[in-house]
C-alpha cells in the first residue's frame, strides 16, 4: 500500500490520485470513505459526535482500507494522531507529503470544508502534527511552491530509490 499523510492543504488527494494512474492502482481517499459509510459530509459528522467521533470512525475507515486491496491511499491530516493508526501504517510505504502552514492557508482560502482550520491554535497543532507525520513516514516530499505533478514524479523517484535501497542483495546460492 503506498499511503499518502500531511497537513491539510499538502495535496494528498491530487496527487494520489495522479500516483494511482501512473502505477495502474485503484485510489482510496479515507476522508471520502468515512463520508459514504456517514451518509454525510465531514463538517456534519463533527457537528454531531463531535471531533473525536469523527476520529473513532476515521480510524475504523483507515483499519479497513489498509487491510483492503493494494491500493493508493491518503489519509486525512489528523488520523496519524491515533496511536494505533501509525502502528498500523508500519506495514505500509508512507509519504509525507510536507507543505508549510503559509501554503496550506493559501492553498485553502475560503475552504469551510474542513472544520479543523478554523482552531485558533492551528500552528501549534502544523507543528506537533509534523513529528507524527515523520514518525510514520518512509520518504517525505516538500510541495511549497510545487505542482501536483512535480510532487508526484518526486515521490515515485524517491519511492523508487527507496525500494532499490532495501532490496535484499541477491543469494549467491541462487545463481
Ligand atoms: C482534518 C483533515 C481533513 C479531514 C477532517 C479533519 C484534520 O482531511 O479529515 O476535516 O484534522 O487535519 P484533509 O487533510 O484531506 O483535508
Amino acid at each position: 500500500m503506498i499511503v499518502l499523510v500531511g497537513f491539510m492543504g499538502a495535496g494528498k488527494t491530487t496527487v494520489g490520485r495522479l500516483l494511482a494512474a501512473r502505477l495502474a492502482l485503484p485510489f482510496t481517499d479515507t476522508d471520502h470513505v468515512v463520508e459514504e459509510r456517514e451518509g454525510r459530509p465531514i463538517p456534519a459528522t463533527f457537528t454531531a459526535l463531535g471531533e473525536e467521533g469523527f476520529r473513532d470512525l476515521e480510524e475504523r475507515a483507515v483499519a479497513d482500507v489498509l487491510a483492503g486491496p493494494e491500493a493508493v491511499v491518503s489519509l486525512g491530516g489528523g488520523a496519524c494522531g491515533r496511536a494505533a493508526t501509525r502502528e498500523r501504517l508500519r506495514a505500509h510505504t508512507v509519504v509525507h507529503l510536507r507543505v508549510s502552514l503559509e501554503q496550506t492557508r493559501a492553498r485553502t482560502a475560503g475552504d469551510t470544508s474542513r472544520p479543523v482550520l478554523q482552531r485558533p491554535d492551528l500552528p501549534a497543532l502544523h507543528a506537533a502534527r509534523q513529528l507524527l507525520y515523520d514518525e510514520v513516514a518512509t520518504v517525505a516530499v516538500p510541495t511549497d511552491g510545487r505542482t501536483a505533478e512535480q510532487v508526484a514524479r518526486d515521490v515515485l523517484a524517491l519511492i523508487e530509490q527507496h525500494a532499490e535501497q532495501h532490496r535484499t542483495a541477491p543469494d549467491p546460492e541462487d545463481r
